[in-house]
């Protein structure tokens, strides 16, 4: 990350210093559509994020500079202010979450680049997120609660940015731990971590970016939410208890089969198996049995491609490449439709995997996949 480059920019366009914060993207082992459904998910964060160098300014206007874009932003505080570029939207739907919550915040300065991949999968945008609502946070002394904190950048997708996402990417980027993975409860909040140290059991966790982000013309996020939604209204006429998709089984959907569609029944079934294969995973690990793990991917990658519908014909290329080359296991990762797989990968097929799939991927779709080695790293925090 370009410290120098933001505090530069920092100093050209407002003069002196600010202090500097920093948030994580994250990577999802397994769990994938499961955190809006009331499930578990199974982030860590990793070493790519957002930093963002910010002051208060003694005015009631935020003025920010994004780095990599360069472009310029200056906005008030208020519900008509909101700023036209997308990437302002997310500080401006920050500042009034913590706003409507009763914190109080006045204007400050920023500056903020980062190394998250956009459109890879990997929260590129809950990291911005989180960034400046921690930063805010410290610098108004307002003493939110870190979970409120996630909720903070959540509440901004949904209500600025036209995402009904689920909690977990802000979940990992501000609970992040080095060398730890998270299960989530979605429906309780209750997490533990769980150490994740897959080299010293001889593999690699490795990301394959496909670089292709398909157009989400009519929202197909959200629609996979409605989907799951109508499921449950239509589960609850007989088993009132269920809340989310989570608290139903197979024989419930079953059941249900004559009231809902036949491609909503695929979406809910996919939910429920992915559910299972989350605790699946995080037993197998205590195990060191990374066989189960990879297989339970590579479900996941079915379930999602054929069930859940969020693949593309190069995920599905990248995941039969994996397959072809013995990878242990190998799923689409995060919202889908574009971006990346995360492969688990014994360490001595490493190198003949990474070269095959960049060969491969390249012969049919004209470009290479980009690759990126991960590292958990630490949650939300200030840069000394
Ligand atoms: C996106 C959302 C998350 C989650 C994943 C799919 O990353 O932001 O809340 O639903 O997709 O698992």
């Amino acid at each position: 990350m370009n410290i120098d480059l933001i505090r530069k920019r920092f100093a050209d366009r407002f003069g002196g210093e600010g202090e500097l914060y920093t948030s994580p993207g994250r990577i999802n082992l397994i769990g994938e559509h499961t955190d809006y459904n009331g499930g578990f998910v199974f982030p860590g964060a990793i070493d790519k994020g957002m930093v963002a160098e910010i002051r208060p300014n003694g005015t009631d206007r935020v003025r920010a500079v994004a780095v990599d874009l360069d472009d310029y932003a200056e906005f008030g505080l208020g519900e008509q202010d909101a700023p036209s570029q997308g990437w302002a939207r997310y500080i401006f739907g920050v500042c009034r979450e913590i706003q409507k919550r009763g914190g109080r915040i006045a204007g400050f300065d920023a500056a903020f680049s980062g190394d998250v991949p956009l459109g890879a999968g990997m929260s590129s945008s809950a990291a911005l997120e989180s960034t400046f609502a921690n930063a805010l946070d410290e610098l108004f002394s307002l003493g939110i609660d870190r979970f409120e904190l996630a909720r903070i950048g959540q509440a901004t997708e949904h209500n600025y940015c036209g995402v009904n996402c689920g909690i977990m990417d802000q979940f990992a980027s501000v609970f992040g731990k080095a060398g730890h993975l998270m299960r989530l409860d979605c429906r309780s909040m209750e997490f533990r971590y769980f150490p994740f140290d897959p080299e010293a059991h001889g593999y690699r966790l490795v990301l394959v970016d496909s670089a292709v982000k398909h157009e989400l013309v009519d929202s197909p996020y959200n629609k996979r939410r409605e989907s799951c939604e109508r499921v449950v209204e239509v589960i609850r006429r007989r088993h009132p208890e269920v809340c989310y998709l989570r608290d139903a089984d197979m024989d419930m959907l079953r059941e249900a089969a004559p009231d809902i569609s036949e491609e909503d029944m695929r979406r809910a079934r996919f939910v429920i198996g992915e559910t299972q294969r989350v605790l699946d995973v995080c037993d197998a690990l205590e195990r060191g049995d990374y066989a189960t793990v990879g297989e339970r991917m590579y479900q996941t990658h079915e379930g999602l491609s054929k069930d859940y519908e969020v693949s593309c014909e190069e995920l599905d290329h990248l995941n039969d490449i994996a397959r072809r080359c013995g990878v242990t296991g190998s799923r689409i990762m995060g919202g889908g439709f574009g971006g990346c797989t995360i492969n688990l990968v014994k360490k001595e097929l490493y190198d003949d995997f990474v070269s095959t799939a960049k060969r491969q991927f390249a012969e049919r779709w004209g470009h290479e996949p980009k690759i990126y080695d991960v590292v958990i790293s630490d949650g939300a925090r200030k840069l000394a």
